[in-house]
């Protein structure tokens, strides 16, 4: 579940918004880009300061008209597109200078109490989990890939020890009929053991959505060209939700900001040549009066840089090491 909703009582709450306020400082007014408007929560914020201008994204149509009355209100000093992060550099900016790039991870409480979208493993009827802008859906990927896909996919995406027994099932039951979401609920509790501390399928869900919405190009396409636009000076902020989202991001900006020398004899700060500052080395949490209102919250993790300098091909490692993900992410291609 994604922390940006108490699903106790139902109300949106911006996960580490007031930490993401001190990182990018709207009080001193810039122009910022929302990747993920959802609801709004931040972009509504960074707006009440007056000299800001905010560009949102969100791959949701819903989130479009959620965006009317932000416009409404906001005017000019507020553009909505309804576009995937990965396409960042495909809006047209008109060499303004972006001050923050924010990322907030995942899916909201709108979208997954959304029937339509059959994020949870609480609904009912056909397999989708598609957030917009998908060209498939899980249904596709449940009852047309191979065992060993299928294997793969739980296995990398969810983290899904019991991979292998879920997806023969899921071959010996779909040459029965085609498996609905409820279905799949069923088979991957028939094939583990009892969890006491998640529900049995949450791992399964995880991986699809991941896979269904390519959520891992997205992210790293995202931060690729999220670092292309912006200028020396500016920052990228990103919130993440789970292991696999977080590690993606902690190499990203660890390994570009690292001082990398020519040759372990020449002293690191002689080559400083960085693309990114990292100011935090750990995450930022939500703090316990946040978790204690927002208790979903507590799977959140900020991280963020400040780009220091223009690095041709900077993205060459980041794809190098998450080739074996982007891979899997591949298999799609069958569909
Ligand atoms: C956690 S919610 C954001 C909540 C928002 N910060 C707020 O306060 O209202 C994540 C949003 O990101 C959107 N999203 C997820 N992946 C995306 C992508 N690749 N490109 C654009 N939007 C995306 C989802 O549709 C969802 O609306």
């Amino acid at each position: 579940m994604n922390a940006t909703m108490s699903l106790e009582k139902k109300t949106h709450f911006p996960v580490l918004l007031k930490e993401i306020l001190s990182i990018i400082s709207p009080q001193y007014g810039g122009i910022f880009i929302d990747c993920t408007f959802g609801q709004g929560g931040y972009s509504k914020k960074i707006l009440e300061y007056p000299n800001t201008n905010v560009i949102a994204l969100d791959r949701d149509n819903d989130s479009e008209n959620i965006s009317r009355s932000v416009k409404k209100k906001f005017k000019e000093r507020f553009t909505f597109v309804n576009k995937k992060f990965s396409q960042i550099d495909t809006i047209d900016l008109k060499k303004k200078n972006i001050k923050s790039i924010i990322f907030d991870l995942g899916y909201s409480y709108t979208q997954i109490k959304n029937p339509k979208k059959k994020l949870s493993f609480n609904d009912t009827g056909e397999l989708n989990m598609r957030l917009g802008l998908n060209s498939f859906s899980a249904k596709e990927v449940i009852n047309k890939l191979e065992q060993k896909d299928l294997e793969k996919i739980f296995k990398y995406f969810g983290d899904e020890k019991s991979s292998k027994q879920i997806a023969y099932k899921i071959i010996k039951n779909r040459e029965i009929k085609i498996i609905d979401t409820q279905q799949l609920v069923k088979i991957i509790q028939s094939s583990k053991k009892k969890n006491y501390k998640i529900h049995s399928a949450t791992k399964v869900f995880q991986a699809l959505r991941i896979f269904v919405n390519k959520e891992i190009s997205e992210l790293i396409y995202g931060l690729i060209n999220a670092t292309k636009i912006l200028e020396p000076g500016g920052s990228i902020v990103v919130v993440t939700f789970h292991s696999l989202e977080d590690r993606i991001v902690k190499f990203f900006f660890k390994s570009l900001s690292e001082k990398k020398s020519i040759s372990r004899y020449v002293p690191k700060n002689i080559d400083s040549d960085n693309l990114f500052k990292l100011i935090n080395k750990k995450p930022i949490f939500p703090s316990s009066n946040e978790i204690k209102e927002n208790p979903p919250s507590r799977s959140a993790k900020l991280r963020y840089v400040i780009k220091e300098k223009n690095i041709p091909n900077f993205e060459k490692e980041i794809l190098k090491k998450f080739e074996y993900l982007l891979e899997i992410e591949n298999l799609s291609k069958k569909l």
